[in-house]
């Protein structure tokens, strides 16, 4: 048994599973973000391949399945109930690890999975539900087909991904243009666009 997992964690790309049966090991996994953040070559993007449906079709899953519940409209992440989810605009992951931890999540963090079969094979990280124990992540609020995954994390990459801090535009593309969500980002009297809190990430 324990050969045959080492086995399969060869099989799969080590920068994912190595770390990862590691932390696994350890339970405690206080590194948690850091675990399957990609070596330099895997961080290369080779350019968002969001088609031009994405943007709308994506947001709605972003809203549906709640990712902007804990990583916020603006995908900057912070503090909430799931832990400090990440920051989605200062990510490195390319599009194909995001639609890894959307199938998968995290284990050990606050970040769901949203594929229905996710480790009921060794599909996740070369992992299983019995080979994780308590360390298998949560569901996410529903389950994602993977088409709708590749989606989200299309616009993940188009919409959100390296684009700095938010500002009043960022926000009334997303909730609509005269948004009282968004007068706090606009500098007091100077009635201009690009304001940006202090602290607002
Ligand atoms: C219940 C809260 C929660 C929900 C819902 C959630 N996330 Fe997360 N997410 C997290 C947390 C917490 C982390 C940080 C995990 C860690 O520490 O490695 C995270 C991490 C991530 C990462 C990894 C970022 C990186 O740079 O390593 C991506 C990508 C991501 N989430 C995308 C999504 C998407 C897309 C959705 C919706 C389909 C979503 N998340 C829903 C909490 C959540």
């Amino acid at each position: 048994m324990e050969r045959d997992r080492a086995a399969r964690h060869r099989k799969r790309t080590a920068y994912a599973a190595a770390p990862l049966a590691a932390c696994v090991a350890a339970v405690a996994c206080a590194v948690g973000g850091a675990f399957l953040l990609a070596p330099p070559a895997f961080a290369q993007e080779g350019g968002p391949r969001a088609g031009p449906a994405a943007g709308a079709a994506g947001k709605k899953i972003y809203q549906e399945a709640n990712c902007v519940g804990c990583h916020r409209w603006h995908g900057g992440g912070g503090g909430g109930y799931g832990g400090a989810a990440l920051s989605l605009r200062s990510t490195a992951l390319t599009r194909e690890q995001i639609v890894e931890v959307v199938r998968c999540g995290r284990p050990n963090t606050g970040m769901p999975y949203f594929e229905r079969d996710a480790y009921a094979a060794d599909g996740c990280y070369g992992l299983t539900k019995q080979d994780l124990g308590d360390a298998v992540p949560g569901a996410g609020v529903r389950f994602l087909r993977p088409r709708e995954i590749e989606t989200v994390a299309d616009y993940v990459v188009a919409e959100i991904k390296g684009k700095g801090d938010p500002d009043h535009a960022d926000c009334t593309a997303y909730f609509g243009e005269g948004s009282r969500v968004c007068q706090q980002y606009q500098r007091p009297g100077s009635g201009e666009a690009g304001g940006r809190p202090p602290g607002e990430r």
